[in-house]
């Protein structure tokens, strides 16, 4: 690039007779949020450089310049004290042109057969690799946290809901399992996505491949992918990746907002259900007797932004012809957003969880209302041999009553109750007991407190597997 072109800064500035415009300039430029892609950069830049050096395209002394002014550059990037220059566009170039000022001709040596279309997908890729090991390590922690509580709660008792009116009883450890089993199904989603994306672009260059003897296998195996990817179009131009990560935390958000919404309505006056410690919520600035779940409700709320930016990516990505093209400039934002929150969100609650204690007297309390061992007396019923679709009726006529009564099943006479079948005899208070029914259903995957404990058991182990 000469010296006099009107744009010098510019390293593909050389066909150039004019300056950028200068909105133009800020308009293109993605350096204010891919700088955080500069470790990835680096690093993909070194095996790039390391590879060049094996097939002696640089010489050993040029490949050690290199990776010492890239560590150099490294260093200060972390250190806060390197200079980002929104006229040199975006990471790359901002990396490039300071290695170049840094060690000179050597440095401009550094881009031979790549791109900055394969760079900026290998950096991309190996970012969201780490992420996706970040976000599964914690992931992970607030699961062995639920276990942590489906253990110590086994047998507590709560009421289980349908449609949110009272269905039957369950154990709170139980309930702690659903939200287990729904973050298990997450984390092989995250698992999923790493295996698929980690297969390395580099050297499918801008988008046809590059005319130098390049060794593929070689940087793909120094960057720890699987493999080099096998098609040099679909490799500058794929960010499915994004995509699947976007979706798979969009079903952790979900999820993370149906635990939230279960919380907010357990904390609240009326359910009274769970006690939130205080340094997960904050107060009112106008009503002094309010502590408010703000944690969950910033979680359920945050939900809507990863599901923005689902759709964001996807419609970045539809009818873009082959291969790179600039829109994909527009994948950063998103991405990275959807990581941020994922990351605070999985914090949050992996801090919250070890720290709730259900208030078990509440529970058992509102278990005992709404008739939740209804469907216990139809099944004894059946076992004295009475068909199930009349057992039905006879408990629905019991209820009736009891609602007219004011009285749960259990706290009605046994005259009473026979007035609806004669078929019941003194044995049935066992079976209308809470700790009766969960204790019944005693079924892999059933809420009693034996299969509760197995189900933790047999979790733990998996985890460790991990
Ligand atoms: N900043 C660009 C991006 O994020 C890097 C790739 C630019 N490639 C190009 N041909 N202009 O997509």
């Amino acid at each position: 690039m000469s010296e006099n072109k009107p744009d010098a800064i510019k390293p593909w500035g050389g066909r150039f007779t004019e300056p950028t415009d200068a909105f133009v300039e800020r308009f293109t430029a993605s350096v204010t949020f891919d700088q955080r892609l500069y470790h990835h950069d680096i690093n993909g830049s070194i095996a790039h450089a390391t590879m060049l050096g094996k097939v002696g395209i640089l010489t050993a002394n040029e490949v050690q310049e290199i990776i010492d002014g890239l560590e150099a550059i490294r260093a200060e990037i972390v250190a806060g004290t390197f200079q980002w220059s929104v006229a040199l566009e975006d990471v790359h170039m901002n990396i490039e042109a300071a290695l170049t000022k840094r060690i000179g001709l050597t440095g401009k040596k550094l881009h031979t057969g790549r791109s900055r279309n394969d760079q900026v997908a290998t950096d991309i890729r190996l970012y969201v690799r780490d992420e996706i090991d970040a976000l599964s390590g914690t992931l992970t922690r607030l699961q062995l946290a639920l276990l942590d509580q489906a253990e110590r709660e086994a047998d507590t008792v709560m009421p289980g809901f349908t449609h949110l009116q009272t269905a039957q009883p369950i154990t709170f450890g139980h309930h702690m399992m659903a939200w287990y089993e729904m973050l298990e199904r997450d984390y092989s989603r995250l698992q999923d996505c790493r295996s698929r994306l980690n297969y390395s672009p580099l050297g499918a260059a801008a988008l046809a491949g590059t005319s130098y003897p390049i060794e593929r296998e070689y940087t793909a195996q120094l960057l720890g992918f699987t493999a080099p990817t096998r098609n040099s179009l679909d490799s500058v131009s794929d960010r499915d990746f994004a995509i699947e990560l976007a979706s798979a935390g969009s079903l952790i958000m979900t999820h993370l907002s149906r635990f939230s919404e279960e919380l907010v309505l357990w904390t609240s006056a009326q359910f009274d259900f769970v006690d939130l410690p205080d340094r997960f919520c904050t107060g009112s600035s106008i009503m002094p007797q309010k502590k408010n779940p703000d944690v969950p409700e910033l979680v359920r709320g945050k939900t809507g932004r990863v599901n923005g930016h689902l759709v964001s990516l996807l419609t970045l990505m539809k009818s873009q012809p082959l291969a790179y093209n600039k829109d994909n400039q527009e994948d950063k934002e998103p991405l990275f957003d959807v990581i941020d929150t994922l990351r605070d969100c999985l914090k949050a609650y992996a801090d919250m969880m070890p720290a709730i204690r259900p208030k078990k007297e509440n529970m058992r309390k509102a278990a005992l209302q709404g008739y939740a061992t209804a469907t216990d007396l139809a099944d004894y019923l059946v076992r004295k041999g009475i068909a199930f679709r009349d057992a039905h009726e006879i408990v629905g006529k019991s209820v009736a009553f009891g609602i007219e009564q004011n009285k749960d099943l259990s706290e009605l006479t046994l005259e009473q109750l026979q007035q609806f079948s004669p078929e019941i005899s003194e044995d049935i208070f066992e079976v209308l007991t809470l700790e009766g029914s969960v204790q019944a259903r005693n079924h892999i995957g059933g809420t009693a407190p034996e299969q509760v404990r197995a189900a933790v058991a047999n979790r733990r182990a998996a985890i460790a597997s991990r």
